[in-house]
């Protein structure tokens, strides 16, 4: 397969510099402008990578953006799929550079450069590794079978449109496999494929007691304070064990065999370096089971924010009102994510106590996910990642959700291979996301083999 040039490179680099710098925020409709920037660019880059027809499909929400090149109808057909859009940069303050000025700089792990900026990694940098992919195979006359693009701009809002798109757009969407690079590897020298996506169920409270907020003086001790209960209903969530206490949460909830904990324990993994990089003394988790084991096979439940009263400069004596908590759980196959908050919902309102009043807000959701690794899709990213890294990849399950990837398969009927090129410390979604250069470059070559071993093993399969 063709090697990239050293003028593409920077090229590729430059072009991918000027698709961060358009800051699409789907959650803030401040940018619904950039985000309709953003779809046009991506538009325009898949038609200038070989799309021989390319649309901006509009929903409800950001608008999905389409391409395609169809060489020959006996030929298997690729689905790419990855999304534009990015999550808010705040906390603004914490990064050493602006998050939509991308800059390149050194890290420990990345000596030979990465790009900083929000969406750097997640996920535009890898899913720009696929538009260049698609550039260098048309340009050298590589590419073995039909490519289709669906790229969306609402993925870290929770693809609320999305699934009406592809059950309405079925035929123009059919596919062999669906691939996808929005996930990360282990590390630079020792490659894996994501087998495994958590489920999600994201949930909001309000716990409302007096009708206005009240001097702390003339009322403390008399009435609840919402924030106290709410504190004190959430730490009854997990119980010493760090297990979750709701009734039914582990229902269903496979427990894995002892090869497959056997199995996952070889992937190389040091706790020292572990807790060095994100500086906690000491981790924190569910008896029973190991930190891999805990941050992709088992399910959680996380307070992701949390609200009321003063929280302004110097001291305010008040009761407030109300008191918020955004609370998400991360799901593991067996369990369902409706179901599961339908069971928060009942279980959060039994614990209140009579002096308050509870309100609860469902958000998105979604359903875990598993690639099995005797599929022809993860056998290809199997080898085309040997052959570019030298070394075999390890499969391994993420604890992170990519909702879409179940509905896929329900509404398509294919399976997704989960192709991420991103570490771990690339800090997607905090401040100063950055993405390697050499990951990206990587990317770029891997993909072209994966299409290759595909199609070759589709056709031995057919013999
Ligand atoms: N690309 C991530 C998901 C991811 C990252 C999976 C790394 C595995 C490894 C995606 O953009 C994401 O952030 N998903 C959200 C869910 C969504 C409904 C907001 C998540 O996992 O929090
Ligand atoms: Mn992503
Ligand atoms: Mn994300």
């Amino acid at each position: 397969m063709a090697t990239i040039l050293p003028a593409d490179k920077q090229r590729f680099i430059d072009e991918l510099i000027d698709l961060l710098k358009i800051p699409t925020i789907s959650a803030d409709s401040k940018y619904n402008d950039d985000i309709k920037k953003g779809a046009s660019w991506v538009q325009n880059a898949l038609s200038k990578a070989g799309c021989t027809e390319t649309e901006i499909f509009p929903t409800k929400g950001h608008p999905i953006v389409y391409g395609e090149r169809l060489i020959d109808p006996t030929l298997p057909t690729v689905l790419v799929y990855g999304h534009y859009d990015v999550q808010p940069p705040d906390p603004i303050e914490l990064w050493d550079s602006p998050p939509f000025e991308p800059v390149i700089k050194k890290t420990e792990l990345h000596q030979e450069g990465a790009l900083f900026a929000r969406g750097a990694c997640d996920d535009k940098g890898q899913m720009y590794m696929h538009i260049k992919a698609l550039e260098m195979m048309v340009t050298h006359d590589e590419l073995p079978c039909n490519v289709k693009f669906m790229i969306e701009g609402e993925e870290e809002v929770g693809s609320d449109n999305l699934e009406l798109f592809i059950q309405e757009h079925k035929e123009k969407l059919a596919n062999d496999v669906i691939l996808i690079s929005d996930t990360g590897m282990i590390s630079n020298t020792q490659p894996s494929i994501t087998t495994g996506l958590r489920g999600l169920s994201y949930m909001e409270v309000v716990i409302t007691g007096p009708n206005r907020d009240l001097h702390s003086g003339l009322y403390g001790g008399a009435v609840a304070n919402p924030i106290n209960i709410l504190t004190q209903m959430i730490a009854q969530l997990h119980d010493e064990n760090n297990r979750i206490t709701i009734p039914g949460f582990y229902e269903g909830v496979e427990d894995i065999s002892k090869e497959e904990r056997a199995e996952m324990a070889k992937a190389p993994f040091s706790l020292e370096d572990y807790k060095n990089e994100i500086k906690i003394p000491a981790i924190h988790g569910e008896t029973g089971y190991t930190t891999l084991e805990r941050n992709s096979i088992r399910p959680t439940l996380d307070v992701n924010g949390i609200w009321g009263g003063y929280t302004g400069e110097g001291a305010k004596t008040v009761i407030a009102s109300k008191a918020h908590a955004k609370i998400s759980m991360r799901l593991v196959p067996g369990q369902d994510w409706e179901v599961i908050s339908d069971l928060f919902t009942t279980h959060f309102k039994s614990i209140a106590p009579e002096s308050v009043s509870v309100e609860i807000i469902k958000h998105h959701g979604g359903q875990a996910y598993v690639t099995p690794i005797d599929n022809i899709g993860y056998q290809a990213a199997h080898k085309a990642y040997a052959e570019t890294f030298g070394t075999d990849p390890i499969p391994q399950k993420g604890g992170g959700s990519i909702p879409i990837v179940p509905l896929f398969e329900d509404v398509l009927g294919t399976k997704s291979v989960l192709m991420g090129f991103g570490l771990d410390s690339d800090a997607i979604h905090s401040p100063n996301e950055h993405f390697g250069l050499f990951n990206f470059f990587k990317g770029i070559e891997t993909i072209p083999l994966f299409y290759k071993h595909y199609v070759d093993l589709v056709n031995a399969d057919k013999n």
